[in-house]
């Protein structure tokens, strides 16, 4: 790691302590560490003491004739392998989501296109301001990694989700992307994600509570890592991930064609909810309610996605992976799906657990032919990061 560079942003919160520790294990793990200290984080940290563990000088100011003379606020933005933000306050991600730049700190993450990662720490009804979130969403979709923040007691004696994650756990998340690279440049990815949606008629569907947020955060993360990816997704409201090429499908057999126009690939990865059944016909004009009664719906099978690109002969992607959504033996169940559908792994969600379907954290098995793991639970986004690194590995 001696010869990797991170730019540690250093925002104004009762966390910005911790950003201490964080550059004494970078410096330690031979990281060179820059950092920026915002106005408001010098509130909190001196610039001394981020100066002394960071073996450099501290950069606060965007007009500056020093620190211009020496290095400009557009080199100072390329300078590094890694760009960290630690403690992300709420206004610093505002400034970040919407393309401010009227400081030091916000004009060098508007200036550059390396690696950004944030830490956020706020209030917890901060954290959980829709506008707060709205910024998060956006910040992702435009490629930014996240490390926490944490549940927890806050300094302002509130309880709830906004603590800083600890040091040593960012510290992990930085020294992971600066090992990381981008080890699937050059591969290309297909990921389904969402419902599908199967007309009755021009007015009525069926169709599905899927998110999409797994099948997205799994696109993200596979172009972190430097993927060519198309996402073909239903209906879900959702912003395309950054660098992310989506193809949007209603029906099922839309999402078959795409995927199959998608071809080659390296790596598929089916997260979406595909309707089992559809309509046998689509009436093309809206059904009348009448003394009748309600009509009568005859379904007809879906074609399945998954196990069809399974057994597409040469056009096959080298790694197939299917999920599951299980409530009971759950193990069993995957396995016997890996088998019928033909493909390499499944990753299996346990959905009787609280909060796994339509929330935001999962905890999942990873079934290949010869093994089963159990991961922790985890936030999707976690989840996604591992199934990335984990198809990473496989491909490589
Ligand atoms: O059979 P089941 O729906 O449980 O299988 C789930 C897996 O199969 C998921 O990966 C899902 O995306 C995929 N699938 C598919 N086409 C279907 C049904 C499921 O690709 N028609």
């Amino acid at each position: 790691m001696s010869e990797k560079r991170v730019l540690l942003i250093v925002g104004g919160g009762i966390a910005a302590y911790k950003a201490l520790e964080l550059t004494r294990l970078l410096r330690k793990a031979g990281v060179a560490v820059r950092p920026i200290l915002t106005k408001a984080g010098a509130e909190f940290v001196t610039p001394l003491s981020l100066s002394a563990l960071a073996e450099d000088k501290v950069y606060s100011e965007l007009f500056s004739l020093t620190d211009e003379a020496e290095m400009g606020h557009i080199e100072l933005s390329r300078s590094a392998d890694l760009i960290v933000v630690a403690p992300a306050t709420a206004d610093l991600m505002a400034k970040a989501a919407t393309g401010r730049a009227d400081d030091l700190a916000s004009t060098t993450l508007l200036a550059t296109d390396t690696p950004i990662l944030m830490a956020p720490a706020m209030n917890v009804r901060m954290w959980e301001h829709p506008a707060t979130k709205r910024n998060l969403a956006q910040l992702k979709a435009d490629g930014v990694a996240f490390v926490g923040p944490d549940e927890g007691a806050m300094a302002c004696g509130e309880y709830g989700e906004g603590r800083l994650a600890e040091p040593l756990v960012i510290f992990e998340a930085v020294m992971g992307m600066l090992s990381g690279g981008r080890p699937l440049a050059g591969k290309r990815a297909l990921v389904t994600a969402g419902p599908t949606v199967e007309a009755i008629d021009p007015v009525r569907l069926l169709t599905n509570r899927s998110s999409g947020k797994q099948g997205y955060a799994i696109a993200r993360s596979l172009a972190q890592l430097g993927a060519e990816v198309t996402l073909v997704s239903g209906p879900t409201g959702l912003p395309a991930p950054a660098g992310v090429k989506r193809v949007d499908v209603e029906s099922a057999r839309d999402m078959l064609a795409a995927c199959q126009s998608a071809l080659p690939a390296d790596v598929a990865v089916f997260v979406a909810a595909v309707a089992d059944w559809r309509p046998d016909e689509a009436f093309g004009i809206k059904l009348k309610k009448g003394k009748d009664g309600p009509p009568a719906l005859h379904l007809v099978e879906n074609p399945d996605i998954l196990a069809t690109l399974a057994a597409s002969g040469p056009q096959r992607p080298t790694l197939v992976v299917g999920f599951a959504a299980e409530t009971n033996d759950v193990e069993d169940h995957a396995r016997a799906k890996l088998a019928r559908k033909g493909c390499d792994w499944i990753i299996a969600n346990d959905v009787s657990q609280p909060g796994v379907m339509g929330g935001e954290e999962n905890a999942v098995l990873l079934i290949s032919k010869t093994d089963t793991e159990r991961w922790e639970r985890a936030s999707k986004d976690a989840v996604a990061r591992q199934i990335a690194d984990r198809i990473a590995k496989a491909l490589s």
